[in-house]
């Protein structure tokens, strides 16, 4: 473990842990320091993802628990075990889902609706309030809880996801008010806004249909999506005490993709490589 690190002394929860910007965080985090719990729904996934950690950072204090963030007494649990290192100081409420069937107001049937809200809302709810109780139990007098959005929460798209837009809406709302109500307490709570990233998913999903490819990557100044590892390095920043005065923000990671009206041509800008590869995202 980094005795130096960024992160040094401070002990995390990652919840959506065992892929994608929760595998590259968890890896990140254990090499700056911080002592981990990686939590997701898929035991498998997470044993995988655990071993990469591993890995890659040798001298890690990290532990799995499986935990479906939609069920309070299983967050809750979660957060408790973290009382065993002294009681957690940053909980990334990270796991979320988009549904295949999602789509607009008249075809997202009510069940992928009532899911997406399940995972994506009330598990952020239930992480944040199993956070606070754990931080005020443990006498915790600074702390910090990221919370994963999306950019559609602050652009919209014509290529509706409506149940899960809504939910990443209503995340970045409930996040901005706890940063409020905790701000003196020195609990910060921060949104992490992604764009959509490089998954294997999204490019087998592309595929060789160019006008799909070219109808969103057009947005992206830098002609190309995010990696997750991007993603994995703000929430450090946010994470650590270098961000103690970053509170209640939509911290959009997106390569300027908000900010964008007419973007260059040419061929895009490099982009870095993940820490666990591509086959574990
Ligand atoms: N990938 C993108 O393009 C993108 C863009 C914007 C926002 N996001 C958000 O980033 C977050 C992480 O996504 P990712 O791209 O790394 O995806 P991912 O699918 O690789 O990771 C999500 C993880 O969450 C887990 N999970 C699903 N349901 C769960 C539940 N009920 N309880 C606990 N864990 C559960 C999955 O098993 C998976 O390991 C999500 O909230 C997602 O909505 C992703």
């Amino acid at each position: 473990m980094a005795s130096n690190g960024r992160l040094a002394g401070k002990n995390a929860i990652i919840t959506g842990a065992a892929g994608g910007i929760g595998l590259e965080t968890s890896i990140l985090f254990t090499k700056e320091g911080a002592s981990v719990i990686m939590a997701d729904i898929s035991e498998p996934a997470l044993e995988k993802a655990l071993a990469k950690v591993k890995q890659l950072v040798p001298s890690a204090r990290v532990e799995t628990k499986k935990c479906d963030v939609s069920k309070e007494a299983e967050v809750k649990a979660l957060v408790d075990a973290a009382d065993a290192w002294g009681g957690l100081d940053i909980m990334f409420n990270n796991a979320g889902i988009m549904h295949a069937q999602d789509d607009d107001a008249v075809n997202t049937p009510e069940n992928v609706w009532d899911l997406t809200h399940n995972i994506n809302v009330k598990g952020v709810w239930f992480g944040c309030k199993h956070a606070v109780l754990a931080l005020r139990r443990n006498g915790k007098k600074r702390a910090s809880i990221i919370n994963t959005a999306s950019v559609v929460a602050l652009v919209g798209a014509a290529t509706p996801q409506l149940a899960y837009t809504a939910s990443k809406g209503a995340v970045l709302a409930l996040t901005r008010e706890l940063a409020m109500v905790h701000a003196r307490e020195g609990f910060r709570f921060n949104n992490l806004c992604p764009a959509p990233l490089n998954t294997p998913l999204l490019q087998d999903w592309l595929g060789d249909d160019q006008p799909k490819r070219m109808r969103r990557e057009i947005h992206f100044p830098a002609g190309r999506f995010g990696e997750a590892v991007e993603q994995a390095h703000a929430v450090v920043f946010l994470a650590s005490d270098e961000s103690s005065f970053v509170n209640g923000h939509d911290f959009a990671v997106d390569g300027g993709m908000t900010k964008a009206y007419v973007t260059p041509e040419g061929p895009a800008a490099p982009a870095p490589q993940n820490n666990a590869g591509k086959d574990s995202l």
